[in-house]
């Protein structure tokens, strides 16, 4: 592996790590995580989700929120649409990237957007249309892509189905949600090897959640194919309201760990990461469920 590969971390906390937490942010107390996790090095964070919400009250004030959000700092700052409801409340925010999120089960998609998943693609089309128009980026993401938690295993095709269709329809990334955390390495390569034969592999992206533990597992086996971007987030926060019993993503510091120690650049500060995952998990009134924050804070301790 060359030492100086680039590999591209997209920041989850501020959305998927915050939306199914029980203790609610204020639009100023995540503001200041998303500042935190900006002067840390991160140059891609999601910062919420225009969403409804009477579905995900954590996600209130995304617009609010957005406005406030510097557009001149290097940093993308994207936002969850599910639909054009909601992309044209992000454009109004002047929010500059948006995702649209399908499943490759059917149970989880009536569950998580309310529709079957052609209907999901109908409402993503004029998303995909004004999104093109006003110059602003589509990320696609495919949750349950080793299981859903309604309806089992879910077969590979379906999930390769779904990405293929938001590559065709302009997404420019496809991020593959091991949304209830339970895939194995042995899986995952399988499933990230009949993926990049329909889409080149730079377009593909992980999204582990940590239920089982083997999100770092799964993102060793990902490197080795040649994947260069997976979503984390800060202290491990994370889950989704519509997926009962998952945890939260696979931890942003966990990763920085396991990426520099192999030669990778981010471009991030490892143990400023950490500094945030202590503060963000101290006001959640959770211990961080990043391993290696949680050690370097004791390594910080032993050295007072
Ligand atoms: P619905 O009830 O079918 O929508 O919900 P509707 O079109 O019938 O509208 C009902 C009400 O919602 C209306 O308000 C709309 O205005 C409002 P009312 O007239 O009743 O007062 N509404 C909206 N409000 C704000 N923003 C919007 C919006 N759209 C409609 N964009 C809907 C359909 C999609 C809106 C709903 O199901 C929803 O908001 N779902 C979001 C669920 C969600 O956010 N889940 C978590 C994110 S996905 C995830 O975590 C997985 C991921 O991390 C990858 C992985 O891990 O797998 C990405
Ligand atoms: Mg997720």
């Amino acid at each position: 592996m060359a030492t100086s590969e680039k590999v591209k971390i997209v920041e989850m906390a501020a959305r998927d790590g915050l939306q199914n937490e029980p203790r609610h942010l204020s639009v100023e107390a995540r503001l200041s995580l998303i500042r935190d996790l900006a002067a840390t090095g991160l140059r891609h964070i999601e910062g919420g989700a225009f969403v409804s919400p009477r579905w995900v009250p954590q996600m209130a004030g995304a617009e609010e929120l957005f406005r406030q959000l510097p557009s001149d700092d290097g940093v993308t700052y994207s936002a969850l649409v599910p639909n054009l409801q909601g992309l044209e409340a992000a454009l109004r925010a002047g929010c500059r990237e948006v995702a649209v999120f399908a499943a490759a089960s059917e149970a989880f998609s009536r569950s998580n957007i309310n529709c079957s998943i052609d209907e999901s693609f109908e409402r993503f089309a004029p998303v995909l249309h004004t999104a093109r128009e006003a110059g602003v980026p589509v990320r696609g993401y495919v949750s349950c892509v080793l299981g859903c938690p309604f309806s089992g295993p879910v077969a590979t095709d379906a999930v390769v189905r779904v990405a293929s269709r938001l590559y065709q329809m302009g997404c420019h990334e496809i991020s593959l949600g091991d949304t209830i955390g339970a895939g194995r390495p042995d899986e995952t390569a399988r499933l990230i090897e009949h993926c990049a034969r329909a889409l080149p592999i730079t377009a593909l992206a992980g999204h582990f959640h940590d239920t089982y533990g083997m999100a770092i597992a799964n993102i060793h086996v990902a490197l080795g194919l040649g994947m260069r971007t997976f979503d984390s987030s800060v202290a491990g926060l994370g889950g989704c309201p519509y997926s009962p019993g998952a945890s939260g993503n696979v931890a942003t510091e966990d990763v920085l760990y396991l990426l520099h120690g192999m030669g990778f650049e981010t471009g991030i500060d490892l143990d400023a990461v950490a500094r945030v995952g202590a503060r963000i998990s101290a006001e959640l009134g959770q211990p961080s469920r990043s391993r290696v924050g949680l050690a370097l804070a004791a390594r910080d301790a032993r050295h007072l």
